[in-house]
């Protein structure tokens, strides 16, 4: 089985049945990666490019640990070291690393739509790993991964995303997919970070977030994107902290065996307290755990299907 298609751009153009091919074949990579020698010779002799113009720490390690597990010559460019400070376009440097013969460009970029543009350009395989507010598909599938191993279902799953849903990739490529999965899901935060029609993509709004709470399943809390909101949306971090941030007494308005999960980087005091973090509820390392799997997955599927 392979996915018919070159790159991975974004949640919105996988069917289930392409996400579930993903998870399925994740299953067996996450084998791998528990075994003493976590190596196979599925991807020897191809060349993955992390191309990374925003940092990382989770998906940059993991698509590199991935594909080394792949058995993959790895590059791990970074913008900041490169000529593109001499004034290279994204193009051309991707152009370049494409004509020393790689396989795989692994985007990240704060322009929403730069992987597309260089899906339609490269002769390469293109996965975005992060383009601006617009997709994170890696996340989602990795959170989807972390959702099934834990609750087994997504149909009839009442899921909450809490904070800044208008800044956040991860919320928008995990609404793309849960929606089509079957979920319920619930999106909560100020109406400054809520983009405007989100309920025509299945979901409904809460401003309060004690309401959202009650009934919930999952609790998805995301960072507040300091970095991509220009203007402050909010009158202070402490004022956000105490209205909509996850503590151990709003954790119990949710279902006794509710899931906390976030993607990282989390603001302990912020947006989570760090008692919840590291509750028995939390599943923000296995989150990052089933990464490597899944992005394991990824490389090998679209490295088929070509
Ligand atoms: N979740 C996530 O994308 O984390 P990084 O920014 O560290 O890659």
């Amino acid at each position: 089985m392979s996915l018919k298609r070159k790159d991975l751009l974004g949640m919105a153009d996988l069917s289930v049945e392409e996400i579930q091919l993903i998870l399925q074949t994740a299953d067996s990579f996450k084998e791998v990666s528990g075994r003493d020698i976590k190596k196979v010779p599925t991807l020897r002799g191809k060349t993955v490019v992390n191309l990374f113009f925003e940092p990382s720490t989770r998906t940059r390690t993991s698509f590199e640990l991935a594909a080394k597990r792949l058995s993959a010559d790895v590059i791990n460019f970074a913008a900041s070291t490169s000529s593109v400070v001499k004034g290279e376009t994204l193009l051309d440097t991707a152009s370049n690393i494409e004509a020393m013969q790689a396989d795989f460009i692994v985007l990240r970029h704060p322009s929403p739509g730069a992987p597309g543009i260089l899906a339609r350009s490269l002769r390469a395989s293109v996965v975005n790993a992060g383009d601006g507010s617009h997709e994170h598909p890696t996340q989602a599938l990795l959170d989807l991964f972390t959702l099934r191993e834990k609750k087994r279902e997504f149909k009839g799953l009442c899921l909450v995303i809490v904070g800044d849903i208008a800044h956040s990739r991860v919320a928008r490529s995990n609404i793309s997919a849960l929606v089509k999965l079957g979920a319920e899901v619930r999106v909560a935060g100020p109406p400054t970070m809520m983009p405007r029609h989100i309920e025509e993509l299945g979901v409904r709004v809460f401003f309060n977030l004690d309401e959202a709470l009650k009934g919930a399943d999952v609790i998805m809390m995301l960072r507040l994107q300091i970095e991509r909101q220009g203007i402050a949306l909010f009158p202070s971090i402490r004022e956000y902290s105490r209205i909509y941030g996850l503590t151990p007494e709003r954790l119990r308005l949710a279902e006794r065996d509710v899931l906390v999960m976030h993607p990282g980087p989390i603001n302990r005091g912020v947006e989570i307290s760090p008692e919840v973090a590291d509750s028995g509820a939390s599943v923000i390392l296995d989150q990052v755990t089933n990464g490597v799997a899944i992005r394991m997955a990824v490389l090998y599927l679209l490295s088929a299907g070509r």
